[in-house]
């Protein structure tokens, strides 16, 4: 039996209306072979957005750390990270069904056991299908910046969001985010600053990663961010181990 089937047409569409939305309505179309993907590889490689919470033992065959990427666009960090961090496994979520739908071939063609992909609203999938305490990191790369001043209720790193997360995070397990807007990197310090239970051991923002350690590779936004001549923040928190 299948692990699941993704729905289409967008999730857009279904997404809580009562909820301020974090993504963009994205149109354009899916080519035969997204829609191939999304039919033929969901089942070994997808997992549903809702439902009950899910074994990670069991989803994995295997146990060990457990870490999401929220919002992973095509995946370009996930395949990098997966195959760095053989011993890890990971959780690519997005709405976007063209990224997810090209992630699940190539997650296929890397025959990568150690990921997972997930088409729908990270939100719901962390409320409903990931257990308290169960992760060992979350990432958050390039979220959508929002820049306009009254878009900004839309960002993902909000309090509420982020009080969520760090339910579903392990006693010293990690938020790792990286963007090139200023202020929301600011808002990213300040929004985990006053999460108690999160701690800065940087009391600022982290070094950049080495890309070579496969520690958060340089892809496509921060390429653009390089080329505008736009720094880029990276956040690193841990969840404290007793509060
Ligand atoms: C700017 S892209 C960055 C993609 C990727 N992290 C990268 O660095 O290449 C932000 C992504 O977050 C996704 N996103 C925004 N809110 C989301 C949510 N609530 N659940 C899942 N994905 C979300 C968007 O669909 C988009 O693909």
């Amino acid at each position: 039996m299948p692990l699941c089937s993704f729905s289409l047409p967008s999730p857009v569409a279904d997404a809580p209306s009562q909820r301020v939305r974090t993504f963009r309505a994205r149109r354009g179309r899916l080519s035969d072979a997204h829609h191939e993907a999304l039919a033929t590889l969901v089942g070994r490689w997808g997992l549903d957005a809702h439902g009950e919470p899910l074994d990670l033992a069991a989803t994995f065959g295997r146990t060990g750390p457990v870490v999401v990427d929220i919002g992973c666009g095509m995946g370009e960090s996930t395949r990098v990270q997966a195959a760095g961090a053989p011993g890890s496994d990971l959780i690519a979520v997005d709405v976007h069904t063209r990224g997810i739908a090209t992630l699940l071939r190539q997650v296929q063609r890397d025959g990568a056991t150690n990921v997972r992909v997930v088409l729908g609203d990270a939100v719901e999938f962390l409320e409903q299908r990931i257990d308290d305490e169960a992760l060992a990191g979350a990432r958050i790369y390039f979220p959508d910046p929002w820049p306009k001043a009254r878009h900004r209720k839309r960002r993902l790193v909000q309090p509420v969001f982020v009080a969520l997360l760090v339910d579903k995070l392990a006693p010293g397990a990690f938020i790792h985010c990286a963007t090139d807007d200023m202020d929301y990197a600011d808002q990213m310090l300040e929004v985990f600053g006053a999460e108690p239970r999160l701690q800065n051991p940087f009391d600022a923002f982290a070094p950049r990663p080495i890309p070579e350690a496969h520690d958060r590779p340089v892809t496509k936004y921060e390429r653009r961010a390089r080329r505008l001549g736009h720094p880029v923040r990276d956040v690193w928190v841990t969840r404290r181990l007793w509060v």
